[in-house]
């Protein structure tokens, strides 16, 4: 934590600080528009009911993180339009060839097991932006309403974050074991339906 005595001089009313905070907040948006695309996806791609609610319930708080940071943006831009743009979110990009070979040969729930993970990597990234952001604002002395608004965004990226840390092993554990009981249902019903068959085409025969 930064001390009052290791504050720089006095920026308030400096342009350039006011100008440094106004591109971080826009930065922060710009991560959180993506955001809200890909959790979107997620929520219509995810498989299990529970997940699909703590999706929906963390997309909701990206909404109002958005409006949060706009608000900042436009007080400290005197009345400057947010950026809707989407920034670029941090996920490991395998390389060309090993991608290809992941998304064919993956099966929908593997894939939600990949996808988990990169749930994880982005809530984390969220949260170390925020932080930096914090340390940022607080040595460029920016108003403690905004240092707050980032703050609450903090808690929220934390809060989803340490969820999906304990909890992804469990959900891959559940999702695995559901497709191993379904290969094994669909060899089942396979070989009753040839066998199905076989007594057909004998009674035909016979
Ligand atoms: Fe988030």
């Amino acid at each position: 934590m930064i001390q009052m005595s290791d504050r720089p001089e006095d920026n308030s009313g400096n342009s350039s600080a006011n100008t440094i905070a106004i591109a971080g907040l826009s930065l922060a948006l710009s991560y959180e528009n993506a955001a809200v695309d890909r959790l979107e996806r997620r929520l219509s791609e995810s498989i299990l009911p529970e997940v699909k609610e703590k999706i929906k319930h963390h997309l909701e708080q990206t909404k109002q993180q958005q409006e949060r940071l706009k608000e900042r943006i436009k007080t400290l831009g005197a009345g400057m339009k947010p950026t809707s743009e989407k920034g670029h979110l941090p996920i490991p990009q395998p390389p060309p060839k090993l991608k290809m070979i992941i998304e064919s040969g993956s099966s929908d729930t593997e894939k939600e097991v990949w996808e988990s993970v990169n749930d994880l990597i982005i809530e984390r990234a969220e949260a170390i932006m925020y932080k930096a952001g914090i340390q940022a604002l607080d040595l460029l002395k920016a108003d403690k309403k905004t240092i707050k608004t980032l703050e609450k965004n903090l808690k929220e990226e934390q809060t989803f974050g340490d969820w999906l840390e304990k909890n992804n092993p469990r959900i891959a554990k559940i999702l695995m074991t559901k497709q191993i009981q379904n290969k094994k249902q669909g060899k089942k019903k396979k070989k009753s339906h040839l066998k199905e068959e076989e007594q057909k085409v004998s009674a035909t025969a016979a």
